[in-house]
């Protein structure tokens, strides 16, 4: 039977730290809550994340430019923005074991934690605030952002006057954000501090409903065509009640997590809200002129505004399977005995272009010094195209399985054969099924493998 949460969960976050994928931040200071690093392979599937969007949103697209703002902004942005306003939650305190809790979450009068009393409920700003400069006065203070959207608006004009953009047109950004979150995180569901994928495509006012509707399938199918199992995606539109202040119509991709459906990515109709309040509070005029029809507009937006780290968590979760397997399953390439029985693995089934690893490259015995020599040459070809792995300790279906755990797709044994034939065995994560390859197709091989 499958396992559930929180045993899922539990055991996804213990790979995560045992293979380097992801660590608690602040480890030997006992942590620090919702804060998490990527460690060695953590940060390579976390950049393919990274690199597979930014090829799908500006390198594949002539009607998309892209855009790094920087995090502090002056402190009139998110006047104008309505940060200042409006993102700020309503918290509750227990007056006895001074837990806070969101007054959402709480059902009746006494803590859900100690039953001790609470009190009024206060708005609570999820802002981070900090001073720039050697002095913390009211004239110093700045925050971090809170998304990466606005950076996009302040440099609307900017763009608009250094480029050949036309209506409709999209800047895309991929950056740091900043929320002083309360509630616990589910691991890196819900974090401090987070990496956005946002994209911001102005379009004529009366197309901004067909193009809601074309970005909102075109995220989620990207999840998909990344391996997210369908059944595991849902789309969830919001009530026109529970719309953010800027925005008129919402839409989240969710996937079923194993705490429950959860949301990776939002995509929302805008409006002219940004362009509107940038221009009122700034003074500056924001407005499009249309060559066609010789008018000024204010376009409106269309945001599809994704978190790069649970969009990486949920291909982890996707990704991650225990099976049992016969021990015979793996037995040392180019023959040799496998032992009995059954065993489980843990394997990681990313998409090969998500995998941190792209191929591990063993030599079946490193006593061997022409296996070894081989291997080595593989190695140097390889590692200016690929992320790929040397590794020679340990029996073969050690070394399998440890390249399962981190969901290389693909392990390139050398073995005996190999000296005479030129030919390696290629040992496939997922089937576990192996087949020979020649050297000299190898790289040609692993390059069709990721398109
Ligand atoms: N610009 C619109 C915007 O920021 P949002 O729904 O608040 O919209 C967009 O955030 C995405 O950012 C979310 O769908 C989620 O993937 C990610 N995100 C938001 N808060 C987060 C947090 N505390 N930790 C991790 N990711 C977060």
């Amino acid at each position: 039977m499958p396992k559930q949460e929180p045993e899922l969960m539990k055991d996804i976050v213990s790979l995560c730290k045992r293979r380097g994928i992801i660590y608690p931040n602040s480890e030997i200071y006992g942590g620090f809550a919702n804060t998490w690093d990527y460690g060695p392979y953590g940060v390579l599937l976390k950049n393919n994340v990274k690199k597979i969007w930014w090829e799908e949103m500006v390198q594949k697209r002539a009607d998309i430019v892209g855009l790094d703002s920087a995090i502090l902004m002056n402190p009139k942005v998110w006047e104008a923005s309505g940060h200042l306003k409006e993102f700020h939650d309503p918290l509750i305190d227990c007056k006895k074991c001074k837990q806070r809790f969101k007054a959402d979450d709480i059902t009746d009068a006494k803590c859900p934690n100690c039953k001790g009393e609470l009190t009024e409920a206060k708005e609570f700003q999820l802002m981070f605030k900090t001073f720039v400069g050697p002095v913390e006065e009211d004239k110093s203070v700045t925050y971090l952002r809170p998304e990466t959207a606005q950076g996009i608006f302040t440099n609307f004009k900017n763009v608009l006057d250094s480029t050949r953009v036309k209506l409709p047109f999209g800047i895309a950004q991929i950056g740091k954000a900043f929320r002083n979150e309360i509630t616990p995180g589910n691991f890196t569901f819900r974090t401090l501090e987070f990496e956005q994928f946002e994209l911001e495509y102005f379009v004529y006012p009366k197309s901004a409903d067909a193009e809601f509707k074309k970005w909102r399938q075109a995220r989620f199918d990207w999840y998909i065509s990344l391996g997210i199992a369908k059944n595991k995606l849902r789309f969830q539109d919001h009530d026109k009640k529970d719309l953010a202040h800027y925005a008129k119509a919402v839409t989240d991709v969710e996937y079923e997590f194993p705490f429950g459906w959860s949301e990776l990515e939002g995509i929302a109709n805008r409006g002219d809200y940004d362009l509107a309040q940038h221009q009122k509070v700034s003074g500056q005029d924001l407005a499009y002129f249309d060559e066609e029809t010789k008018e000024k507009l204010l376009p409106f937006v269309i945001e599809p505004s994704g978190g790069v780290d649970r969009a990486t968590l949920a291909f982890l979760v996707d990704a991650y399977a225990e099976e049992s397997v016969s021990s015979k399953s793996s037995p040392p390439a180019g023959g040799g005995v496998g032992g009995g029985g059954s065993e489980t693995r843990t394997v990681l089934r990313l998409h090969p272009k998500l995998a941190p690893i792209k191929a591990a490259i063993l030599p079946l015995v490193k006593k061997d010094p022409k296996l070894v020599k081989i291997a080595k040459e593989i190695y140097e070809e390889l590692k200016p195209h690929f992320f790929v792995e040397y590794d020679e300790d340990g029996t073969v279906g050690k070394r399998y399985r440890r390249q399962d755990e981190i969901g290389t797709p693909f392990c390139i044994t050398i073995d005996s054969d190999s000296l005479t034939d030129k030919t390696v065995t290629i040992r496939h994560r997922d089937s576990m099924k192996q087949g020979r390859v020649k050297i000299t197709d190898l790289l040609s091989w692993i390059t069709d493998q990721l398109k």
